[in-house]
């Protein structure tokens, strides 16, 4: 990653750190799912290489869906509104549900989408986040699996971006901060 690493303070979560982080996760989803109807609901599109690789840990029959939503406000600061931009295909009713997230930030996101979720009939909401900033939230939602805390910078790759890009990044690291000051 010559191009995109010039552009990167610190690497936060390693390539190797990821992958211990999804086997641990994936073993454990698949202990507590055994015999449930699961449902992967993934929240485009920050969550996208995260889900890819944490599934291939689950070992269990499952479905996969994805939600788009999108949080507006008036100024510099979301609203905490969120929007829904691409709804699930799925009929949930009977499936128990495990959202896939690549960050818990303010918790507005996964909070909205959990109830409006569950408002229709799915018999069990999960939350399974990468990375949680837990200093940072501003509603009462706690995550049932985490890959790990994350300090309070900005954030990038494997999913994360700053303004659409370095998703691709294989790592998680914190941007420089003249990049986006
Ligand atoms: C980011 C991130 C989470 C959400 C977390 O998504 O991927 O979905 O914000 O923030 P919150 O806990 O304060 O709600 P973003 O809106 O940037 O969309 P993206 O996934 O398409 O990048
Ligand atoms: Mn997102
Ligand atoms: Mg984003």
């Amino acid at each position: 990653m010559a191009n995109l690493d010039g552009n990167i303070e610190k690497v936060l979560v390693t390539k190797e750190e990821l992958e211990a982080i999804n086997a641990r996760l994936g073993a454990q989803i698949t202990k507590d799912f055994e015999g449930k109807n699961l449902l992967v609901v993934g929240i485009l599109k920050g969550s996208i290489y995260f889900l890819a690789d944490l599934t291939r840990y689950i070992d269990l029959p499952l479905k996969l869906d994805f939600l788009a939503v999108s949080s507006y406000g008036g100024g510099t600061r979301s609203s905490g509104a969120v929007k829904i931009i691409k709804d699930i295909d799925i009929d949930l009713a009977g499936y128990d549900v495990l959202l896939v997230e690549d960050i818990l930030d303010s918790g507005r996101t996964l909070e909205y989408v959990s109830k409006m979720l569950s408002a229709r009939g799915a018999n069990s909401i999960s939350i399974v986040t990468l990375l949680d900033k837990p200093e940072r939230r501003v509603v009462d939602i706690h995550p049932d699996y985490v890959g790990c805390d994350v300090p309070d910078e900005f954030v990038v790759g494997y999913g994360l971006d700053y303004d659409q890009e370095y998703r691709n990044i294989p790592y998680i690291g914190s941007l420089k901060r003249e990049i986006y000051e």
